[in-house]
């Protein structure tokens, strides 16, 4: 929790207007909207952007197969967005389109600006064009002379163009990124960007001629030329808030963080930041980087045909099941394997049995056994002077560690510590029995009951308010059962605020369970002992590992579901030793993994590698290292 208000200001990627919205879309927008409600609730002044970018070779190329002007195309394709994020609950502050004259009169001042302090200059440019594409290639990503996409003869064209001066603002980038270690985050893509920037950095060609393509901003300085497009949209960050000098500009810019994918990385880390640089604007504070949402190994998209109708789904599943399956499903900054499956497993285990189930305990029991109303709490009731355990070490505990991993992008570790309190509470129910309370006759039953039926209450409460980011109409609900009016703030969300006498409404079928659909279990095969040749052993490649998190696997008493770093890389593995090890003993061991084994589906996960460990009668021991060595070391 917060003392003061901090500002924030953060944004989603522009996505073209060439592509409907699909679930990598949604899980950017989901998880950007989680965030921005999370501040609000924390009462921090909040601005939230997302829109379309409208502009540029592929958008002209689709409204042509279409049939219709480029306009026409964005027109239709930036509504379906907005459609969309409507239908998903998204609760954006803005919406920009770089079609906008509000955009292309900052971006056409930011042109000019760099014209005129000599940033940009007219070059010449040689390349192999793509007419399909309407792009050149370089010679690396050129396929037998063709098109890697049309796998049609590339044309060398040779034209003018003009270009942006980037390669001066090398050393600043590579000084910048050192100098702020989470400016880039998570870690990997800080390194991918390092590395990069190892190579010389080239100017960057910011124009089309207008004979090859006439939809773009014309440059303001010669109107023969378009902008190129990601020049172009870039700048939406900074022309959705009026651009600088505007208001809402020297309010919000400060403190803007932006959320992509891996995909976009190099412009966002690279151009991006000299852009600003040379325009005199101060750098981003974050760039927040995801990883993909992958169907049968490939990622999401619409050019690979493997479509996931994200709006289906929420309707098929509920808007809560599907962004609490998005936001918990995935590691920030890793890959993530989309499967109804997983969902319908977190849906029942997660939201049906834990927390539904809960919700409909607790409310029932306040209800019969409460008489429908909050009943006064007795101190002496409580641990350490009575029987009765206390749940508000466990609540403020989660909501210290909810904190720190929103601080983080960390919004897996966030719903996995309010599970953890969600656990506490069913336990603390299994414990107290109250039911059993009430039917005894001694004279102490009246005060212990009414504390255990407070206790469940405020636990109930707490959840109405630190829930509302990841699932808001569930959390609506619960604060609507108890009676709690006005807007969820996390400065309420302190043990013992519940007012006794406040009135309680029974809450059943929160989340219904989805019927089971059996998840295919791969099955595990063990190779036969025999001897081999050391040929044969080196060609297991055993690695060190140090285990990042690890989490029960739902609907599975053995499974646990393991990310490790094996230091260039984190993996994802699903390991049988959830009877002999507490995730959170696990997590930060170094063990020993087999890093080359191939993928195996393991209830409905991709498991890229196996733990080592060995068992004899019902004992189980993981291996791990007598002394310190660093993940992704080689064992020999
Ligand atoms: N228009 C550019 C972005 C300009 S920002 C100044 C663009 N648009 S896009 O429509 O292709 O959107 C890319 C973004 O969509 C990704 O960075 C990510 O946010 C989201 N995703 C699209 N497919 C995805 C997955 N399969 N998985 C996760 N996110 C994905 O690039």
């Amino acid at each position: 929790m917060t003392d003061r208000a901090r500002t924030f200001y953060l944004t989603t990627p522009i996505y073209y207007v060439n592509d409907r919205p699909h679930l990598g879309h949604a899980y950017t927008t989901i998880l950007a909207d989680t965030m921005a409600r999370y501040r609000r609730l924390a009462g921090d002044d909040v601005w939230f952007l997302t829109g379309t970018d409208e502009h540029g070779d592929k958008i002209a190329q689709a409204a042509a197969n279409a049939g219709i002007t480029p306009q026409q195309l964005a027109d239709r394709n930036s509504a379906a967005f907005r459609d969309a994020w409507r239908q998903l609950g998204i609760e954006y502050s803005d919406y920009i389109r770089t079609t906008e004259a509000r955009h292309t009169t900052v971006v056409q001042a930011i042109l000019q600006k760099l014209w005129d302090a000599g940033e940009i200059y007219l070059g010449k440019y040689g390349g192999h064009y793509c007419f399909g594409c309407e792009r050149f290639y370089t010679e690396k990503e050129i396929v037998d002379g063709k098109c890697p996409d049309h796998q049609t003869p590339l044309t060398w064209i040779e034209e003018e163009n003009y270009f942006f001066k980037m390669s001066k603002y090398q050393a600043w980038l590579i000084e910048t990124v050192e100098r702020q270690p989470d400016l880039i985050r998570p870690e990997r893509y800080r390194n991918e960007i390092l590395g990069f920037l190892r190579e010389p950095l080239q100017d960057l060609s910011i124009s089309r001629p207008k004979s090859r393509l006439t939809w773009g901003i014309p440059l303001p300085f010669d109107d023969t030329y378009v902008t190129y497009v990601w020049f172009d949209a870039l700048i939406n960050y900074v022309s959705a808030l009026g651009g600088p000098g505007a208001p809402r500009f020297e309010r919000y810019w400060p403190h803007a963080q932006h959320v992509i994918a891996k995909d976009i990385v190099k412009p966002h880390a690279i151009y991006w930041p000299c852009m600003l640089k040379a325009a005199g604007i101060d750098l981003y504070r974050h760039l927040n980087v995801h990883g993909y949402w992958t169907l049968g190994g490939r990622k999401i998209s619409k050019s690979v045909g493997n479509l996931v109708e994200a709006l289906a789904l929420k309707d098929k599943y509920g808007n809560d099941a599907f962004r609490y399956f998005v936001l918990r499903e995935m590691v920030f900054g890793l890959d993530a394997a989309f499967s109804e499956d997983a969902l319908v497993s977190r849906l029942n285990a997660d939201l049906a049995n834990d927390l539904g189930n809960l919700v409909a305990r607790a409310t029932t029991l306040i209800v019969n056994l409460g008489e429908g109303k909050v009943p006064t709490p007795d101190p002496r009731a409580e641990y350490p002077f009575g029987t009765v355990p206390s749940l508000r070490p466990d609540f403020e505990r989660a909501v210290v560690e909810v904190e720190g991993a929103m601080a983080e992008f960390a919004f897996q570790r966030a719903l996995a510590t309010i599970w953890e309190f969600v656990g506490a509470v069913n336990r603390f129910v299994d414990t107290t029995q109250p039911w059993l309370i009430a039917k005894q006759i001694e004279p102490d039953g009246r005060p212990r009951l009414s504390t255990v039926l407070y206790a469940l209450a405020e636990a109930l409460r707490l959840l109405g308010i630190v829930l509302e980011p990841f699932v808001p109409e569930a959390a609506a609900k619960i604060r609507a059962t108890l009676s709690q009016t006005g807007p969820p703030r996390l400065a309420d969300a302190v043990w013992g605020r519940l007012t006794p006498g406040t009135a309680v409404a029974k809450l059943t079928g929160l989340f219904p369970r989805v019927e089971d659909r059996t998840p295919r279990v791969a099955a595990a095969t063990r190779a036969a002992v025999a001897r081999v040749p050391i040929d044969d052993f080196s060609k297991v490649d055993l690695r060190v590992a140090e285990v990042l998190t690890a989490e029960p696997v739902p609907k599975s008493k053995k499974l646990l579901k393991l990310t490790v770093s094996l230091g260039s890389e984190q993996r994802t593995l699903v390991a049988g030793i959830a009877e002999h090890y507490a995730p959170a003993d696990l997590v930060g061991k170094k063990v020993v993994v087999v890093a080359n084994l191939e993928p195996a589906q393991l209830m409905g996960i991709e498991s890229n590698g196996m733990v080592l460990a060995g068992s004899t009668e019902g004992k189980l021991a993981v291996l791990t290292l007598d002394r310190d060595l660093p993940p992704g070391t080689k064992i020999t």
